[in-house]
């Protein structure tokens, strides 16, 4: 933990990764103890905080070099400007340093700095040496600062490091290397300069989906509409409008190994939205609808379809027999039918009721949160890829 105002989001990633199960061993520079104490590391660690290389104590009990390899990852968080530099000098005036210049372990550091020091070509150039070197970073990301400008330079979220840390234990898990594309939430089609033909999608279930992919190992696209969800940890987010828009961020994304298509998207849209806005005093608009694309049956039966693809099938009535049809002709490899009709929850709700369907035939998954849906499908989808054929 380097010197930063954001020294204090790092305590909050000391926690997070305790409540995950890491052990975790803190060094603390002399500016990082301007910003946190010692002692509320030692007291969140449960352990000895490690501050000085001339200590004596903290030498006969475990010496810089031990300390440098006796973790399996180092996370430099927040890092500033300095230590990366002096890392990237390959300077060890101090115990942080010595163990970056000796440790055989992969490092990964989340810098923190005012927007400007990280815009400097010379923190610029620190940072690209040491990816080079294979220095992974997480972050910086932009927004408003503690110094008040405005720009890169935060100290990524706490939950975001540690997504990129599980990312990088998650290296041997069953998604590791592939990639995987995720649509969520409604689309937003525009009537005129104000109003939308919209749907009642939360994003919630392709959010959950692209969170559990992420978490075994695989690089994530969700491209999502309009929702009020947060981007989930180490997955990239496109958001958009309307459904052409999602079908050009969905082109952008390929090739995938895998894509879900967990988006409500509109079917239809008002051909030519009026720029301006609709007065009520012209009386009850008449309008001319025209089919959105169909962003799944477009990219099945495109030139880079990804090997597996997954729909949704959002049904009032008839759900099996209609989700069959659907699978074949939109020509997808899994159906994923659950049952939208009022009263059931689903749409904008917490839990799904879902039915996988494949060529061979269906399972009946039990009602669940959403979350679990999306983790018992990833998995599947890992299996099938492994195996290397589509039914589930
Ligand atoms: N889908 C899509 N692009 C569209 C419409 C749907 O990619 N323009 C995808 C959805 O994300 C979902 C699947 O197609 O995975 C089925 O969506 P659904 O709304 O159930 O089917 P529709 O084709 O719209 O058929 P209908 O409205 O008649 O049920």
């Amino acid at each position: 933990m380097s010197g930063g105002i954001a020294a204090y989001k790092a305590l909050e990633l000391v926690r997070l990764l305790q409540r995950a199960g890491y052990g975790v061993t803190a060094i603390l520079t002399e500016s990082g103890a301007r910003f946190v104490t010692a002692m509320s590391l030692q007291a969140l660690t449960g352990a000895a905080v490690h501050t000085d290389l001339w200590s004596l104590t903290e030498e006969s009990e475990m010496g810089h070099i031990q300390l440098s390899r006796s973790a399996d990852l180092v996370v430099v968080a927040p890092a500033s400007a300095d230590i990366l530099a002096r890392a990237a000098a390959g300077l060890a005036p101090d115990l942080a340093c010595t163990v970056l210049l000796a440790t055989d372990k992969p490092v990964l550091a989340a810098p923190a700095m005012n927007v400007r020091m990280w815009r400097h070509p010379a923190t610029q150039a620190n940072v690209a040496a040491l990816a080079a070197r294979g220095v992974r970073f997480v972050g910086p990301d932009e927004g408003e600062m503690a110094c008040h400008e405005f720009g890169p330079g935060r100290l990524a979220e706490p939950a975001a490091i540690l997504a990129a840390i599980e990312q990088h234990f998650a290296a041997g898990a069953l998604l590791a290397g592939r990639h995987v594309l995720v649509t969520a939430g409604p689309t937003h089609e525009p009537v005129d300069a104000v109003r939308v033909i919209a749907n009642r999608s939360s994003g919630r279930q392709g959010f959950a989906i692209a969170q559990a992919a992420a978490g075994l190992g695989a690089r994530v696209t969700l491209v999502s509409g309009p929702v009020a969800l947060a981007d989930p940890p180490g997955v990239t987010v496109r958001r958009v409008e309307t459904a052409a828009e999602m079908l050009r961020a969905c082109e952008q994304a390929l090739p995938a190994d895998a894509a879900v298509f967990a988006a409500a998207v509109a079917d239809w849209r008002v051909a030519e939205p009026s720029a301006a806005k609709l007065k009520k005093a012209a009386g009850p608009p008449v309008l001319d609808l025209v089919p959105t694309v169909d962003i799944l049956a477009t990219l099945a039966r495109g030139p880079r379809r990804p090997v597996l693809i997954v729909g949704f099938a959002a049904e009032t009535g008839d759900l099996l027999a209609r989700a069959r049809a659907k699978r074949e002709r939109k020509g997808c490899d899994w159906i994923v039918a659950n049952d939208v009709g009022a009263g059931t929850g689903v749409m904008g709700g917490e839990r799904n009721t879902v039915h996988l369907i494949d060529a061979a035939g269906e399972e009946h998954w039990p009602d669940l949160p959403k979350g679990e849906v999306a983790s018992r499908l990833v998995k599947r989808i890992a299996e099938s890829l492994r195996k290397g054929h589509a039914t589930a």
